[in-house]
């Protein structure tokens, strides 16, 4: 047991977590917190955001103030990273921020002694608060990057720890562990692996970020039936890095497709912030309204007249847009290719506003055994009109 009492410790980030989640930790999970302090299972160096958009690494002996406090905030600390031709540096593996950790873990309601597999051993952190609550047997976590695995395993073997950790695609599942009471994600994905639905016990569910190509946002969390249907709820909170696939190390995508700037510019009919601005549930909802529609913002900084461009593309390449704002305030959209990219999203969320702009809590999945996924509004009945 620690005995720190507030600030940098498991108090202090108890003290964070309560605030992020509205209410005070539950008793279980604050003996877990304790128990599993975080700052044992960071790298002597991590990548810390630098205020630019950007990461910039923190070395433990040459800051350790910065370090210290960076591991007990409710904030994501990123503990590999990859470099871009450009010098951009993009994260690949983190402890994830300490609040929604939390948020995730009452969703999933683990109880002692329950089986859970977790997707994404990331440092370990984790998987030592579950081992913790349902005890070291009843817990698998998988990884996909090896050099993550061994650091993990002695971070939680130093803190007494020692559920199964093991490398592999998470996609997968575990097999040889199955069936789960909880399948617990930390790496968000675009659609439930069928092997997740496969490796559920009756009676069991699904806690897993969430992403479309539009955003990374929100938690599923979902129950299997008894004719192999997933059925579930998105919550509110929660931006993961994504579960990538074996050979994609990287996972970017390439902008494809036709140029709009040579097509011809009309008005925009709606600020491109609506839905790529500080309004999560905005962006998550445009996400699972014009699936597999990606957008980036450009600054423009250097061009005058122009004060920001956003960029769509499709991922079937069949169409691309861009929506610029003017230094005056003017909105006009340019859109190219066989798919009106712009005109969807405004679609999407005229829907949205005309239905009261309901909350992203108010959306289900349905995955039937076969795969076939409908997304509905407040009751599988009311499927919401999708691209
Ligand atoms: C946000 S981090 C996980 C944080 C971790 N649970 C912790 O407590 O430190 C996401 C992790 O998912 C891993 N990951 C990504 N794709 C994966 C896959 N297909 N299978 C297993 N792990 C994967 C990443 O390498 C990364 O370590």
């Amino acid at each position: 047991m620690t005995t720190a009492t507030g600030g940098c410790g498991p108090a202090g980030l108890a003290a964070a977590v309560a605030a992020h989640l509205g209410r005070a930790v539950p008793p279980e999970w604050l003996a877990a917190l304790e128990a599993v302090p975080r700052d044992r299972f960071l790298p002597s160096r991590v990548w810390l955001r630098d205020g630019h958009g950007g990461y910039r690494p923190c070395d433990r002996a040459a800051e350790p103030d910065r370090w210290r406090a960076a591991a007990w905030a409710d904030g994501p600390v990123v503990v590999r990273v990859t470099e871009e031709p450009d010098g951009t540096v993009r994260p690949l593996s983190s402890a994830s921020a300490p609040g929604t950790v939390l948020a995730m873990l009452a969703a999933a309601d683990v109880r002692p002694g329950a089986r859970v597999l977790e997707i994404g051993t990331g440092t370990g952190w984790h998987a030592g608060l579950l081992a913790a609550r349902a005890g070291d047997a009843g817990v698998v976590s998988v990884e996909l990057d090896g050099d993550l695995v061994a650091p993990a395993r002695a971070a939680l073997a130093a803190v007494g720890r020692h559920p199964l950790v093991r490398q592999g695609d998470g996609a997968d599942g575990w097999p040889a562990g199955a069936p789960y009471d909880r399948i617990i994600a930390t790496c968000s994905v675009r659609a439930v692996p069928a092997a997740w639905v496969d490796q559920l016990a009756p009676g069991g569910r699904l806690v897993t970020p969430w992403a479309s190509a539009w955003c990374a946002y929100g938690t599923l969390v979902a129950e299997p039936t008894p004719d192999g249907t997933l059925r579930g709820r998105w919550l509110a909170g929660g931006s993961y890095l994504p579960l990538r696939a074996r050979a994609d190390a990287a996972s970017g995508t390439v902008a494809a497709g036709p140029d709009p700037l040579a097509a011809p510019a009309e008005a925009a009919g709606l600020s491109p912030w609506a839905v790529a601005g500080d309004d999560y549930q905005a962006q998550a909802v445009t996400g699972l309204l014009t699936p597999g529609v990606w957008h980036v913002w450009d600054g423009a900084d250097d061009e005058p007249g122009v004060h920001a461009r956003l960029w769509l593309y499709a991922e079937d390449d069949a169409g691309t847009a861009v929506v610029e704002v003017a230094s005056d305030g003017t909105t006009t959209a340019r859109q190219a290719g066989e798919r009106r990219l712009w005109d969807e999203v405004v679609a999407g969320w005229r829907w949205w506003r005309e239905a009261g702009a309901p909350a992203l809590s108010r959306f289900g999945l349905t995955r039937s055994a076969e795969g076939t996924v409908r997304v509905w509004l407040d009751t599988p009945d009311r499927p919401v009109p999708r691209r």
